[in-house]
């Protein structure tokens, strides 16, 4: 039978990471995979994880089941963490899931029993449409991008939202868009409320880099927002980048209802959709999470190295502007340091991009997307050059 089969298109960024570890080049730069790297280009386990680790090993009994949502505490703690203190407790319900991924399936698949619909934004992540052309959803893409000034075209985003049929789906980046980095100002997500409860559209908030852009707290400021307006959202959070655990496999997928009982009922469908996908999520990072989480002195030291590792991001963002504006004689890149989180696009075509692969070892997304967290403040120069050259 499996004669018939074809084997898909290889994803376009997982594909990277073997890609760029078979590159024998020493000067080669990996731009690919959304992953922190530090100065040195490691990918370490944050100090207040490697705490966390030793006190889990230390005190865990046991490695029964836990359930469909995972572990209750790390669900308790993971609500104020995303929606604030002041969050409205008792409609929202969370579920550990198998990272940010697992968050939008099993919400992307909740859905898909209430509205046939999900608007995506024109370019998002590749797996949001991948996932919704999954679960049965029929994709419509708003406009977002206006590549032309590097940030986001709210005027027509907003127009194309005005006509979405009350009822349809609508996903939104929370913080530090991927791939452009380029994210609503806070006058424009209220403007969006707006349009989302006008419209009664349903909205599927998607923060998979709380932390990266402004700060914790900053960076959650569009989901508090809408969760204080709507009547009901849904929200897919992941841990996998600011606590530095993305082969654990960690985050929640979050449901407000317009009720404490309606919540309750959509956890119970949530649960159901997790049941039939993997049963339940993997335990050791949202343990270690909750571990951090749980204690003020370990969450102190974890903030601070959430803080340090956005502020080399800002750092990064800053040289390689400063690299372009001297190499360029032009501020035709300072939208570098307008853009937030991991991700910007650089404006280059597939071709171009494929010709900085195979001419200079420089590995990023056929999109132009780069990661600057993975650059090395020795690599800018050549990195810049790169560009410049294969742009002509
Ligand atoms: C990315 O966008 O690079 C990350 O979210 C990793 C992934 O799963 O694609």
């Amino acid at each position: 039978m499996f004669e018939k089969l074809q084997a898909p298109p290889p994803d376009k960024i997982l594909s990277l990471i073997s890609a760029y570890a078979e590159d024998g080049r020493a000067g080669k730069i990996d731009l690919g995979v959304g992953v922190y790297r530090d100065e040195t280009g490691a990918t370490p386990v944050l100090a207040s994880v490697r705490e966390a680790e030793r006190r889990l090993l230390a005190a865990q009994t046991t490695k029964s089941y836990l359930g469909m949502g995972g572990d209750p505490t790390f669900c308790r703690v993971i609500v104020p963490l995303v929606f604030g203190a002041d969050a409205p407790a008792e409609r929202i319900r969370a579920l550990q899931t198998p990272g940010g991924s697992g968050a939008l399936s099993i919400l992307m698949g909740f859905a898909a029993r209430l509205t046939s619909r999900i608007h995506i934004p024109e370019p998002s992540w590749g797996n949001h449409a991948a996932i919704a052309r999954h679960v049965g959803l029929e994709i419509v893409r708003y406009p977002y991008f206006d590549a032309a000034t590097g940030r986001v075209d709210f005027p027509a985003m907003k127009a194309a939202l005005e006509r979405a049929e009350p009822g349809d789906l609508v996903l939104l980046h929370g913080c530090c868009h991927n791939p452009t980095g380029a994210d609503l100002t806070r006058g424009e997500w209220s403007e969006l409320a707006g349009v989302l409860a006008e419209r009664k559209l349903l909205a599927l908030v998607d923060i998979a880099y709380q932390g990266f852009g402004d700060g914790l707290e900053e960076d959650a400021w569009a989901v508090r927002h809408l969760a204080g307006l709507l009547p009901e959202m849904l929200v897919a959070s992941s841990c996998s980048k600011n606590f530095g655990i993305y082969r654990d496999r960690t985050g929640a997928a979050f449901v407000l209802g317009r009720s404490p009982e309606e919540a309750a009922i959509a956890e119970a469908q949530l649960m159901a959709e997790a049941r039939t996908g993997y049963s339940m999520p993997p335990d050791h990072g949202a343990a270690v999470v909750r571990i951090i989480l749980e204690d003020a002195d370990l969450t102190a030291r974890w903030r601070n190295e959430v803080e340090t590792m956005r502020r080399r991001i800002a750092d990064l963002r800053r040289g390689l502007a400063e690299a372009f504006r001297r190499r360029t004689n032009s501020g035709a890149y300072d939208f570098l340091t307008e853009n937030r989180g991991m991700f910007s696009l650089i404006g280059v075509t597939p071709e171009e991009a494929l010709r900085l692969r195979q001419e200079f070892g420089v590995y990023l997304v056929d999109d132009g997307r780069i990661n600057i967290a993975g650059l090395k403040e020795d690599q800018i120069d050549a990195f810049v050059e790169a560009v410049v050259t294969v742009k002509g």
